[in-house]
């Protein structure tokens, strides 16, 4: 009995490892967001401490034209927050600017692809930024 037991509790800590040896693999972007950012970024306005997700994500698919380019100043703003590359500097005047987040470069990658994601072109880019400026938003 005791030796099920025992074999149970290791098969219970071996599965855990390899969950965390894929999700190293594979960061999941939305549970970063859940864990990392969403005590400051709301998904959706109101804002909370800093702007929202959504019309954030509509102003990086209004400035670069494909994902990689737009996951590419996701990623360097998060390593290195510069008001200068921020698509939203009123928002650093606002809101002041982002702190460094402290992650590996494979959640930057994941949590930066999940946000290009968060795109909606129906909600626009907030204070109406963009208008008469390309109208057509990219994929
Ligand atoms: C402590 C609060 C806080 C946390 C946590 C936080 N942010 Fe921010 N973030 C801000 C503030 C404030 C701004 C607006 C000022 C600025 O752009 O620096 C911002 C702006 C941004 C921008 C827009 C930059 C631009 O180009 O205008 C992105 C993208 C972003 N955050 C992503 C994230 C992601 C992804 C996470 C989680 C890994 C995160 N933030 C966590 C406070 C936070």
């Amino acid at each position: 009995m005791k030796k099920i037991l025992y074999v149970c509790v290791l098969s219970v800590i071996a599965s855990a490892f390899s969950s965390a040896a894929a999700s190293a693999v594979t960061p999941d972007g939305g549970a970063i967001f859940t864990r990392s950012c969403s005590v400051c970024h709301s998904v959706n306005p109101p804002p909370k401490s800093a702007p929202p997700v959504v019309p954030l994500a509509n102003r990086y698919h209004l400035r670069f034209q494909t994902k990689a380019q737009g996951v590419a100043a996701i990623t360097a703003f998060l390593k290195k927050p510069d008001r200068n590359r921020a698509v939203d500097q009123q928002a650093v005047t606002r809101f002041g600017l982002m702190p460094v987040i402290p992650l590996t470069d494979a959640e930057r990658a994941a949590v930066s692809g999940w946000f290009w994601d968060q795109y909606n072109p129906s909600m626009g880019g907030g204070r109406g930024v963009g208008g008469g400026q390309r109208r057509l938003m990219n994929q």
